[in-house]
Parts: structure tokens; sequence; C-alpha cells
């Protein structure tokens, strides 16, 4: 096919990407969600749960679109919406609305709709309301949303952004996640996503006792994984981009380079390339790597500042002085490591209340959990870039204040 700059200019200004192009890896987390889900289908557990966490850009909610085009033909699917939870009617409603839309229209002109959006669902012999304080109640609600449901598929329900979930019960539960999890509806396959600790926070909304294998936090893509997508892109034909008797390892090793594994790195380097690809005609021999690099770059800079945006300079300085490069932490010594920042320079509760310091530096994905529950700052570029920020806040204001710099 003959080169098309449209296609290529629509690639490179796409803002929804949470659907990629060239999804590449995550065979593993893949595997995960499979077993899970043939367990419960051969009727080894009933209800189940995995949750993939990892900082912002780890390529969550891609992996959790990518898992449910993979099972659509064979599961029913559906999103259940974290901020919903804390009104449990509204979120199984929600769910239900996507799954049938026709029955759910039905229902609602059948049964009384809460003030909340949620429906009053009755059952033989009662009404059940949609209460968010009693748990048979809402389990009722549950067990009669999927007896609605007509369907004797599995059902997947994907809750992204899962730390944003709030529980609904006096005990700080979630009665939906809880009765989900716990397998009280029977066939329902829970697949979770969020930032470093989410396993941790929906544990205290009843997603207990999860095994070990279903929690997984996202880790750096493969070197071979990173090349698999550029060939992917190179070799698309809707694109026809000439690549014929081009050496293409010193682009490889390039954009290997520049992504050090991290999905969003991946897609900044590809728009790169598309960007230079579209000022050569399709021509990958006449692309200056040079520039590609450099366009990269100014997009992962860009893409930094925005996520260290509004944590103090002296924070980060002291967390870099922390974590060590190649390496993780308890989390318990970032709590002393913001006590010690807090301490030495009192302004910083201006900028940033201590209490919520810990959470920001998390929910930014300036720091994220490994494997072992330390934390680690997730991506080497990311540092260096950190270094060199308070490097630059120092250079302005003179020398650090005593106390606040603490070799190591
Ligand atoms: N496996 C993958 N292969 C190729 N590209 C990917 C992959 N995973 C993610 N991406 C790309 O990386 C970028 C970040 O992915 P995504 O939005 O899924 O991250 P996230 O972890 O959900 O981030 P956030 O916490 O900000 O929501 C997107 O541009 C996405 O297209
Ligand atoms: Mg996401």
């Amino acid at each position: 096919m003959q080169f098309d700059p449209t296609r290529l200019q629509k690639y490179v200004k796409k803002t929804d990407r949470t659907r990629p192009l060239f999804f590449t890896g995550r065979a593993h987390e893949m595997a995960i969600a499979q077993r899970s889900l043939d367990n419960l289908k051969d009727g080894d557990t009933e209800g189940n749960t995995v949750i993939f966490q990892g900082a912002p850009g780890a390529g969550k909610t891609a992996l959790l679109n990518h898992i449910k085009a993979n099972i659509r033909d064979k599961c029913d699917t559906a999103t259940l919406r974290a901020p919903l939870i804390e009104s449990p009617g509204v979120a199984l409603f929600d769910v239900f609305e996507q799954l049938d839309p026709e029955r759910a229209e039905q229902a609602k002109t059948e049964h009384r709709t809460t003030k909340q959006g949620g429906v009053d669902l009755k059952v033989v012999g009662g009404e059940i309301g949609v209460s968010s304080l009693s748990v048979p109640e809402d389990i009722k609600t549950v067990q009669q949303l999927m007896g609605l449901r007509q369907s004797d598929k599995t059902l997947v329900l994907f809750l992204d952004e899962a730390q944003n979930a709030v529980g609904d019960l006096s005990n700080g539960r979630s009665s939906v996640l809880q009765t989900l999890h716990e397998g009280g509806v029977g066939n329902v396959f829970l697949v979770a996503g969020g930032l470093s600790g989410t396993s941790a926070k929906l544990r205290t909304l009843g997603v207990s006792w999860l095994a070990s294998e279903n929690k997984r936090t996202l880790q750096p893509l493969h070197e071979d994984e990173i090349v698999a997508s550029l060939e992917a892109f190179l070799n698309n034909k809707d694109f026809g981009i000439d690549s014929s008797g081009y050496d293409i390892a010193p682009l490889k090793r390039l954009v290997v380079d520049e992504c050090m594994g991290w999905p969003q790195h991946l897609t900044n380097t590809l728009r790169s390339l598309g960007e230079e690809l579209i000022g050569t005609d399709g021509q990958l021999g006449a692309c200056d790597l040079n520039a590609i690099q450099q366009r990269s770059e100014a997009l992962r800079a860009e893409y930094y500042l925005g996520r260290t945006e509004g944590i103090p300079s002296p924070l980060l300085r002291e967390l870099i002085n922390t974590v060590p490069e190649n390496g993780g932490v308890d989390p318990f010594e970032i709590y002393k490591m913001i006590e010690r920042a807090y301490a030495d320079e009192p302004r910083l509760e201006k900028m940033l209340p201590s209490d919520d310091a810990y959470e920001e530096l998390v929910r930014r994905g300036v720091v994220q959990e490994d494997a072992s529950g330390n934390l680690t700052i997730p991506i080497p570029s990311m540092r260096s870039y950190i270094e060199q920020r308070v490097k630059v806040q120092e250079d302005q204001e003179g020398a650090p204040s005593g106390g606040a710099y603490h070799e190591r």
C-alpha cells in the first residue's frame, strides 16, 4: 500500500490511547486472567478477583481493555465504575444497563428508581431496597441483578482506577466488592486495575484472602516486546511505510533505549517516529534518528513534569536521597522521609500538606511498589529528571538549607 500521511497523522494526534494499536507483551498477566477465568468455569472457585497495579502509564487501562477484547466472545463483560461503588444499587444498575439495556430500561419502569439513580428491585415475597447499610439486602440486590441477567456465561467485571473505590458499609467494606469476590453470586470474575497499593485498599473493602498470584504489579516491558511493537508499527499496512533495504538495528536500539520498557514512553517514541515519517513521505531510510530522539525526550520531559507537578522540590530531593538507584525501600521509610523533609522545611506544609504527601507520591507514580512490596522510583529516566529538577531549583535558591540534605 502507498504511503498515506493522513493515517499516520491520525495516529500521531490520537488522544485516547487506552487501546494501543500496537499492544505488546503482558503474556504473564493474560495468563493470570485466563487461569482465574478457567478456575471459575471449572467450578474450582466461585467468584474471583485479580488485581493489576502500577504507576500511571504502566499500562493498566490498556491491559484491562486488552483482556476484555480477548474474552468478549466467551464471556459477558461490563465496567464496574469505581466512583459508583459507594452506592451499590447505582453501581450494579449501571452494570446491568451495560449488559442488557432493554431489560434495564424495563426494570426502571417496573420498579421504583431511587434518588441516587439505582433501582429498587423486587423479589417474590418482598421488596429489596438499595440500602447502603445492610449487607443482606445489598447481597440480595446483587443476586437479583444476576437473576435478571438471563445469561449463563461468566460475567467479567472490569474495575479500573480501583484506588478510588469507597465502601458503603459501616465497617468500611464494600458490599458489592465483598459479595462479588466471595462468590456470593457465582460465576462473576472481577478484574481490577489501580495504582500501587490498590490491593491493600481493596483488602479493606472486603477483597480479602486474595491469592498472591492474583495480584500483580506491572513491570517494564521486555526489550523484545518493545521491538515487536516497533515492528508492528513499521509493518502496519495502513501506513504504507517504506523500510525496504533499511537496516533497522540502530532504530531498534534507539526505541529500546528511549522506552526503558515503559509503555507510556513506547507510545511517545512511536509518535515521534510517526511525526518524522510524515516529514520523509514514509521513507524510513530518510529519517533522522537524532530528531526522533529529541522529540521523544521532549515528550518524556513533559510527561514527567505532569507527574511531579505540585510535589515540592525539597521533598523530591529527600526522596532521591532515600530510595537507592536500583532498589526499593519499605513504605515505612517513605513515611519517615516525609517526616524528615517537613521537619527540615516547615514551608512545605503550605505547598502540599504532609498528610497528603505519601498518597500524592503514589498517586502520581513517583514511587511504585515492586514485587516484594518495597517502594521504588520506577523508571531510571524519571529519577534523572527529578535529580535535574532538584538541582535547577537548588541553583536558583542557593545551597539547600542545613539539615535538609542527608548524604548517603
Ligand atoms: N502493552 C502495551 N503495549 C503497547 N502500548 C501500551 C501497552 N500498555 C500501555 N500502552 C500505552 O502506554 C500508555 C499508557 O497506558 P495506560 O493508559 O494503559 O496506563 P495506565 O497504567 O492506565 O495509566 P494511568 O494510571 O495514568 O491511568 C498508553 O499510551 C497506552 O496506549
Ligand atoms: Mg489508566
